[in-house]
């Protein structure tokens, strides 16, 4: 590593069944990150604006009982697959698996009790922590054992993410990290404002239940053309049936870089603080959600009150509902292969 950078571990309090979990704080010169053991989410992620003000500039709560409560996956590492699959209904190998609904009849983030929800085991490594964590055969559905691990790394100016996952019998996999990002801080103001650039050409467009139809439909001519750098806000409430549906952004979009290789998905800015960010990938979709869905009712960290559009998600992953599209990158596992993907995140001012 070229820089000093330092991890430490605390504890964070206990599960209802008495299980310990852990808080991992990972520091270098640019940036300060938190991770809990707790469904792994990324807690906390604190930089500098222009001028050299300090501030969190993801969503979170204070305290592990803020996590238990949490509704909107806050940072969360969600899996074993992360969005949508329709109806929670899709055919491996013959056989049909059945994960129960959580969201308007369709699975969400891995069925009603997804990865977010567990206590990983976790170990320091240089520069970041390791998580993993074993879902059983059956697990919400899914079949297999599935072994996943998720590792948190702090470069410098770079938070990089790398995750992996095995399984014992044909699963399907999508891990995503489902951070709430706003480069004013937490405590100022929402992501209307910031301006977004997408590397993408093409989307998947969605129904009312935000299944995508199949269709790898172009941006172009649509408010959802980000290939030269737009506000949030500026077309949000366009007159487009896409974005009637989600209220909002709330959309996969097939990137324009080679899947498996790293390639850059997204970056936003912010021209109030100066701050920006850089999200690169290997995966071939990113799902870019505006918090639509965020309504007041939720106060996270010091108290602040999480209204709509207060943050936004840039969700590196396979595309929403690809075991039931067999046009979509395969999103299945099998024995004796590993399946992984890493992201990084690269947080700057200008
Ligand atoms: C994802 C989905 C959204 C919403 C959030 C959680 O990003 O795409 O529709 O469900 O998770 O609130």
């Amino acid at each position: 590593m070229t820089e000093a950078q330092t991890v430490t571990k605390a504890d964070w309090g206990k599960m209802p069944d008495g299980k310990s979990v852990e808080i991992y704080t990972l520091k270098s010169a640019q940036v300060e990150a938190r991770v809990t053991t707790y469904g792994a989410h990324l807690v906390s992620v604190r930089t500098a604006d222009k001028n050299g003000k300090v501030a969190d500039i993801v969503l979170g709560y204070d305290s592990l009982a803020g996590y238990l409560a949490d509704k909107s996956y806050l940072g969360a590492i969600v899996g074993r697959y992360g969005n949508r699959i329709a109806k929670g209904k899709f055919t491996l190998e013959g056989q049909s698996y059945q994960i129960p609904p959580n969201n308007n009849g369709n699975a969400l983030h891995g069925g009603p009790v997804g990865f977010d929800q567990h206590v990983w085991s976790a170990q320091q490594v240089p520069g970041g922590v390791e998580l993993t964590l074993v879902s059983a055969d059956g697990d919400q559905g899914f079949p297999g054992t599935l072994t996943a691990t998720v590792r948190y790394t702090l470069h410098g100016d770079s938070l990089r993410i790398d995750y992996s996952a095995k399984t014992d019998k044909a699963t399907v996999v999508n891990l995503t990290n489902h951070s709430y990002f706003n480069l004013h801080g937490d405590d100022a103001g929402d992501i209307l404002d910031q301006r977004l650039t997408l590397f993408a050409d093409r989307y998947t467009p969605v129904d009312a239940g935000l299944i995508p139809t199949g269709v790898l439909a172009p941006v172009a001519g649509t408010p959802l053309d980000f290939h030269s750098q737009h506000t949030i806000g500026e077309r949000i409430h366009a007159d487009n049936e896409q974005m009637k549906l989600a209220g909002g952004y709330d959309h996969n979009f097939v990137l324009n870089g080679k899947m498996g290789e790293m390639h850059v998905a997204a970056s936003v800015v912010d021209p109030t603080s100066g701050r920006t960010l850089t999200v690169t990938t290997t995966e071939p979709g990113v799902q870019f959600y505006s918090g639509n869905f965020l309504d007041g009712t939720l106060t996270g960290r010091h108290g602040i009150v999480y209204s709509q559009h207060k943050g936004l998600c840039l969700e590196t992953q396979h595309y929403p509902d690809s075991p039931n599209h067999s046009n979509f990158p395969s999103t299945e596992l099998k024995p004796g292969a590993k399946w992984h993907s890493t992201t990084i995140f690269t947080f700057g001012t200008e």
